[in-house]
């Protein structure tokens, strides 16, 4: 037995944290019954925590003396099994390092090659550089850089770190994120460079829609790079004097594209001996002029995660040549030519085709047009720096006479995160529809958590990541990623005095005003973190977030809980919404917004007992309390029929818990069933409706239809886009229509997963893997099988391990195979009234019982016309008349 994977709070990488007394995290491989932590300073200094008896393994408090900023330690555990076995070896160090904790440990100035540009277009990129010398032997050398912009690190002619977009994209105004670099072996004795490739990106680029905004953050692009060495000198920070010069990318834009003009490469530009004569002296920024706190990242980097080779290249007659990389992907094309004699080569995206040509209209204003200039005949490799497009077709233009395409990769772009969870099944369209949501999830978690990341929005929409989120945590190590993204939706919050509907916040004309489900993510994110890594100081940081949210709908509804003015997106994109009109849901609004008040005054309320506000916990009880009465009050009926009288009102009552007794729930249970047969089995929801509908269904016994609805495949449904060949979920059902035609609503992109949050049902309820206790140390294996699926697995990689559940029909039974990690206890539940649950610890375990597949469930009830003699005689003859 050891203590495996030492981490930190949610971090892979150690260098450079943020915090003084970082939490400790590792993975017990056999059952723990107490654990010792022992902390050995820089400086020699040895503190250990002692024996500690204890189970958990989770985010356990630094048992020594706060670190200093730059300090390292190395960090180990053993652990004593629970029959007094041990202390175990201890397990391999592991070694952090302190970034720069204080605002006062930043000493290197903000410097600019432009403090202001006009905005007609995309604008350039620029080179800066800057030379030192070391003395003597270099022990240690760290960057810490970070940029009014995007930028990339340089030194001595070598790319710094391999993170793409950085320092990504926070509120700025808040706080700006550095990036710490081990470069100890890139220095040489003597001179040394430093380069930085710098552009607008977020932060003074063109963001939003409606046209957008230029320069939301400021009218400078501007860089921040602190070089520290340890030489013979002692360790100091190197003075810096940066000079820049026009870069080869004469444009760049996150929703543009980018042109590089690779005639106006420099070479050497970023080495020592570099004849920078020529370069201009950047400008200093006054230091008032630096925006927000200066944070270490709390979750990894961009990066490119995967190259994809094309499935299909076809060269037109006009000489064009589309190229299909056989997936809807976040990225950038890199592309091999050779033959070129210093024209333009442009490339254009699309996600889809169109009668035959790229599908442009959906991307709206963002007209991702790359163009590279070769600088003459030589083959040569290029992939755009700045720029992100959301596209699965390529369309090389303007390649000339005598040129050749020697390849094309798709360069998958996102935040690098840990896979967590995996599902599939016996049906294999069900299995590309999940496949479809993981695609989904990847190419919108480009360092924030985004609606889509084609169009001229790829803005972090909170309602979209708010239905999300359970997916989200279970695919994906995503905690990281969406702290970071808390971070920003608080401080705009008290900024603003409301959550607003997405994170960071730009004014492109969007109403700010408080919208249910959007604002309630300020709870619900926070909430879905807690319960996926166990991890209640997520629920500590943001409790004032989630707390004021709460009261300011409190205050809206006059504390009466019931919201029923202002502004509401409600079951945004219900399917009977016109497409001009994607908000004309059937669903009241004013029910949505109870109701998600009500659950959010809910979690609110425990998150307080949980961090032991007692107080809070009891006021935000109220609330919850009078939001459910005034939900009962206004949409209820006594027999448990929900007014709205539509698919997302009922599924909202049942599983947000709104209901009286079980009588109430039964019938609007079967009332839901009644709809969902009655709209034969089609989808009838929009955002809030859709994650909920199938377990609504599920859990008050009617799982047959909830299978019939899963498994639809004419539109609208889940599974009609992958008819249709979809390799992402769409943001509408039918973004392509049935003919093949891209739906003319103005918001058309093929790449949302807001619908397909369903993936959390078939986690749970066809996989049957569910979270008990917040962190995974129980969970509850319950399978229901159904819809004719003969097999189905899902798996998760939690914080003590992978626990896997699969199973299979065979001869009339149902084999169940679970596999537990030490630290996990799981409950099985099979679905056999004979079969008692059992519990189970660590081991691989088979469970059988009888199992007979349910009826089908009926198709849609028959509509009769009374007018109609014929039908009227058909109608005596069933009964009916
Ligand atoms: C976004 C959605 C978002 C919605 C709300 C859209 O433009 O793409 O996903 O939640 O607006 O208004």
């Amino acid at each position: 037995m050891t203590a495996a994977d030492l981490r930190i709070e949610h971090l892979d990488d150690p260098l450079g944290i943020g915090s003084t007394e970082p939490r400790l995290s590792w993975r017990a491989t056999t059952g723990q019954a107490a654990y010792e932590i022992e902390i050995r300073h820089g400086d020699g200094d040895i503190a250990t925590s002692g024996r500690v008896d204890s189970t958990a393994s989770h985010f356990q408090s630094w048992p020594s003396r706060p670190l200093a900023s730059r300090e390292t330690a190395d960090i180990r555990v053993r652990l004593w099994e629970a029959d007094g076995v041990g202390p175990t070896a201890w397990s391999e160090p592991l070694r952090v390092e302190a970034g720069l904790l204080a605002s006062t440990d930043w000493t290197a100035d903000w410097v600019s090659p432009s403090t202001a540009a006009s905005h007609d277009g995309a604008r350039p990129a620029y080179l800066l550089r800057a030379t030192y010398d070391v003395v003597g032997e270099v022990r240690l050398a760290r960057i810490y850089a970070t940029a009014h912009g995007v930028f990339d690190l340089e030194m001595n002619g070598c790319r710094v770190g391999d993170d793409v977009l950085a320092p990504g994209w926070s509120s700025y105004r808040h706080r700006l994120r550095y990036r710490t670099r081990d470069v100890t072996s890139v220095l040489r004795p003597g001179r040394n460079a430093v380069g930085v490739w710098l552009a607008d990106g977020w932060y003074r680029g063109r963001l939003g829609f409606n046209g957008g905004l230029w320069d939301n953050y400021g009218t400078d692009v501007a860089a921040l790079v602190q070089v520290e060495v340890e030489d013979d000198l002692g360790r100091r920070t190197v003075p810096l004097t940066w000079s820049w010069a026009p870069s080869p990318i004469t444009a760049t834009g996150l929703y543009e594209g980018e042109s590089h003009d690779a005639r106006l490469d420099i070479a050497h530009w970023s080495e020592p001996d570099f004849d920078d004569a020529a370069w201009i002296p950047a400008s200093i920024l006054p230091p008032q002029a630096a925006t927000g706190a200066l944070e270490s990242p709390t979750g990894p980097p961009v990066r490119v995660v995967d190259v994809l080779t094309p499935t299909e290249i076809v060269t037109r007659p006009d000489g064009r040549i589309l190229i299909d990389f056989g997936q809807n992907i976040a990225g950038k094309i890199r592309l091999g030519v050779a033959g070129c004699d210093g024209t333009p080569i442009e490339i254009h995206h699309a996600e889809v085709l169109e009668n035959g040509e790229l599908a442009t209209r959906p991307l709206r204003s963002a007209a991702s047009v790359d163009v590279y200039t070769p600088r003459g005949d030589e083959p040569s490799t290029w992939t755009p720096r700045f720029t992100l497009h959301g596209f699965r077709y390529a369309e090389v233009r303007g390649l000339p006479a005598g040129g050749t395409l020697l390849s094309a990769e798709g360069l998958v772009v996102h935040s690098d995160m840990t896979r967590a969870g995996w599902f599939s099944t016996s049906d294999p369209l069900l299995d590309r529809f999940h496949q479809n949501v993981v695609w989904s999830m990847r190419d919108n978690f480009v360092d924030l958590p985004t609606d889509c990341p084609q169009r001229d929005e790829r803005l972090g929409w909170s309602g979209d990541i708010q239905v999300f989120a359970p997916v989200a945590t279970y695919l994906y190590d995503s905690a990281g990623v969406l702290q970071n993204w808390l971070r920003d939706l608080a401080s705009e919050q008290a900024e603003f005095g409301s959550v607003m509907n997405f994170h960071p916040w730009i004014e492109c004309g969007f109403p700010g005003d408080p919208a249910a489900a959007w604002g309630d993510a300020a709870v619900i994110v926070p909430w879905e973190l807690y319960r996926s890594t166990g991890d209640v100081g997520i629920l500590r940081d943001q409790f004032e977030s989630m707390r004021a949210w709460v009261e300011q709908v409190h205050a809206l509804t006059g504390q009466t809980g019931h919201w029923s003015t202002g502004f509401q997106l409600g079951d945004w994109l219900d399917p009977a919404a016109p497409p001009d009109r994607p908000g004309d849901s059937r669903t009241d609004p004013r029910l949505v917004a109870t109701a998600y008040h009500a659950k959010s005054a809910r979690l609110a309320a425990e998150a307080a007992h949980l961090i032991g506000q007692p107080d809070a916990a009891a006021d935000l009880g109220r609330m919850a309390e009078r939001a459910v009465a005034a939900f009962r009050e206004h949409y209820v009926s006594p027999a448990g029929l929900v007014v709205s009288d539509t698919v997302t009102a009922l599924s909202v009552a049942i599983i947000f818990d709104l209901l009286r007794d079980d009588a109430q729930r039964r019938a609007a249970g079967a009332r839901l069933a009644e709809l969902v047969r009655e709209g034969d089995h089609r989808i009838q929801t929009g955002f809030v409706g859709t994650p909920l509908v199938c377990d609504a269904l599920a859990t008050t016994g009617h799982a047959d239809t909830a299978y019939h609805l899963l498994l639809q495949t004419e539109t609208p449904s889940w599974l009609f886009p992958v008819t249709m060949g979809a390799t992402t979920v769409w943001e509408r059902w039918d973004s392509l229509l049935p003919d093949g035609s891209v739906n003319p609503g103005e918001m058309t992109s093929f790449n949302h997963y807001a619908l397909g949050a369903v993936a959390d049902f078939l986690h749970r309820v066809v996989g049957g893997l569910q979270l008990v206790e917040p962190g995974w140390s129980r969970v509850r294996v319950a399978p229901q099988p159904g819809g004719g699926l003969e097999s189905a697995s899902t798996a998760h990689l939690s914080p003590f391990g992978l626990i896997g559940v699969q199973w299979r029909r065979a001869d009339g039974r149902l084999v169940v195979e679970v596999d537990v990690p030490p630290g996990v206890t799981a409950e099985i539940v099979l679905p056999s009234p004979q079969a008692a649950p059992i519990e189970v610890g660590e081991g691989v375990h088979r469970f059988a019982c009888a199992y007979r597949p349910a009826d089908a469930d009926p198709p849609r009830p028959r509509r009769w016309n009374i007018h109609n003699p014929e039908e009227r005689r058909q109608m005596i003859e069933a009964g009916v008349l």
